[in-house]
């Protein structure tokens, strides 16, 4: 092997080479479980490499061994406006302190996952990356920000960084090439690339009739899939596009919907239209979308709009507009329809968290769907996923759907932790899945719930249910907050401040604090009130509340599903 390093005709060195570690830490950020599921992807590869690999979520890796690290790969995720997930928080914030060590030995490469719909695309990771220069390390790979459709960025980027590590290896041979044993286990040949096609049994609306909202109550069956799934666990569902807007959008550009197209980088090809149905996202526009474009139809507004410098213009432009509005507003579009589609964005999965438990439910998985319908822009929208489900799927229809774990959102190991749980709406979700399991392995723990909607009379979500688990002793105690039943509106984090007292109690005796649901109003109140709670109940300083807060993230205690 040539290392190029210097020509020195050697056949020995007298000294042995610089030690590059085959030690590889991989850290993820991750919320939802995508992030987390591409660490201990890489993490598998670099094994399969000969690497010695440690796969860990930042919340459990101790900061003060970060200068031992050799080599460090980032797997991070972004959400809301450029937020880190709950599990990289603390991390983020140590890194970013003036706590934060030297690294000058340290190598690092960053994987961000993101939106491009968002503005703050992958901003967390680009934070990681440029921190993680700034303290002295190394890259071994350049960071890759990854949009939506992330496996083969992914993949090039886990390539790329075996090589990076490789180039510092190759003066370092005799290096023993552990064989890592893959583990054993039966798993389920579906996946998110492979999608089981899963039975619709059942389809009802939970809200009563007069109600404001319509919430769609799913059963799918996972038979013959060999599929499991966790509490916490959420659902992920390919959705097809509302076949009337296709339609629209194919009248627009006077196209044959017959057409064939490529739908994909291995160049598979489909009619037109069934391809704008199942393959490709119409409804959300992002700048990269835009850019191109422009450069398909050389529009002088479009031109304008994304000049320098007009950043705002364009997050509001894109703001709950769609391809329609896009071509509508911007053409002629002198393109082959191939080369249109050609500029779309691969048709994302919707994740949903699952509001059933495997053991109560063999072979089942059910869901909370909350439709989405809005006007705006002079047009009425619908949420892709959640009106396929509500107005075009039937019992006996498939939907292609897998299973995402989420490590971040569990049941307390022992059965006999208290839990607290907070889920307005459809954040009823997965506690719903919580009592199914704890009923089902007859559990001892202690459990609270906190659930609000609109009106009582239509919206109180899986009542019986709930009535049924509380009178049988699953349910220990239950408040509700009907928001529009009063004048004043009150909301879970009411019900939380009056139980205040009692609340700590609970945290005190160790229980465990779940939030899910909306996260930029509810998950963000009931978050304060919490704080408030702790410090008026504990007599604690703001500071030390907050870091007791911070404490029982830290400990898994408190956990979100929010969204
Ligand atoms: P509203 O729509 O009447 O304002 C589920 O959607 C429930 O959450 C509804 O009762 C809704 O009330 C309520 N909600 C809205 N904003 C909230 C917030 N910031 N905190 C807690 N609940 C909220």
């Amino acid at each position: 092997v040539n290392s190029g390093a210097g020509a020195t005709p050697v056949a020995t060195p007298a000294a042995p080479a610089p030690t590059i570690s085959k030690e590889v830490t991989v850290l993820y950020g991750s919320q939802t479980g995508n992030a987390q599921g591409l660490a201990e992807q890489a993490g598998k590869t670099l094994e399969g490499k000969g690497f010695k690999v440690t796969v860990s979520s930042m919340s459990d890796f101790k900061p003060n061994s970060l200068k031992k690290l050799k080599n460090l790969l980032i797997v991070a995720s972004t959400h809301g406006e450029g937020d880190p997930p709950d599990n990289a928080l603390s991390f983020h914030e140590f890194l970013h302190g003036r706590r934060a060590p030297k690294l000058e030995d340290l190598r690092f490469s960053v994987l961000s996952l993101g939106d491009s719909s968002y503005e703050q695309f992958c901003q967390t990771g680009k934070e990681f990356d440029a921190r993680l220069e700034e303290l002295g390390g190394t890259r071994i790979h350049p960071r890759v920000d990854c949009d939506l459709d992330y496996d083969e960025p992914a993949e090039e980027w886990v390539n790329g960084v075996i090589e990076g590590l490789n180039e510092g290896q190759e003066q370092n041979e005799g290096l023993a090439q552990s064989a890592v044993a893959v583990e054993a286990a039966v798993e389920s040949p579906y996946s998110r690339k492979n999608p089981f096609k899963a039975e619709v049994l059942e389809s009802i609306n939970l809200n009563g009739r007069g109600s404001n909202k319509e919430t769609r109550h799913l059963e799918l069956s996972l038979e013959g899939s060999g599929l499991t799934y966790k509490p916490g666990d959420s659902l992920g569902i390919y959705p097809e596009n509302d076949p009337k807007l296709v339609d629209l959008l194919i009248e627009e550009l006077n196209w044959d919907p017959e057409e064939i197209v490529t739908t994909n980088k291995q160049g598979d090809v489909r009619p037109l239209k069934e391809a704008l149905i199942s393959h490709f996202e119409i409804t959300v526009l992002t700048k990269p979308l835009l850019e191109q474009a422009l450069k398909l139809s050389g529009n002088d507004d479009l031109a304008e709009l994304l000049a320098a410098g007009n950043e705002e213009k364009v997050k509001e432009y894109i703001d709950g507009r769609d391809l329609l509005d896009l071509v509508r507003d911007f053409g002629p579009w002198p393109v082959s329809a191939n080369d249109f589609v050609a500029i779309l964005r691969k048709m994302p999965a919707r994740l949903y968290s699952i509001s059933s438990s495997l053991e109560a439910n063999p072979e089942e998985v059910h869901l909370t769907i909350g439709a989405v319908r809005y006007n705006t822009h002079g047009r009425d929208r619908n949420g892709v996923c959640s009106i396929l489900c509500a107005e075009r799927l039937e019992p006996g229809d498939t939907l292609p759907i897998y299973i995402q774990n989420n490590q971040n959102f569990k049941l307390p190991e022992n059965p006999d932790t208290p839990i607290i749980m907070v889920g307005p709406g459809t954040g009823v979700a997965p506690f719903r899945s919580f009592m199914q399991e704890r009923e089902e392995i007859g559990a001892d723990g202690k459990s609270w719930m906190f659930f609000g909607d609109q009106h009582f009379v239509t919206d109180f979500l899986y009542q019986t249910e709930w009535q049924k688990w509380l009178k049988d002793g699953v349910l220990t105690k239950m408040d509700v907050a009907f928001s529009r039943d009063t004048e004043e509106k009150v909301y879970v984090q009411h019900r939380m401040k009056e139980q205040g007292k009692e609340l700590f109690e609970w945290l005190e005796a160790g229980a465990s604090f779940y939030v899910c649901g909306d996260e930029k109003h509810m998950a963000h109140d009931v978050h304060e009130t919490l704080i408030d709670i702790i410090e008026k109940e504990g007599n604690m300083s703001r500071q030390n509340a907050e870091e007791y807060v911070a404490n029982m993230q830290q400990q898994k205690r408190y956990q979100r599903d929010v969204y």
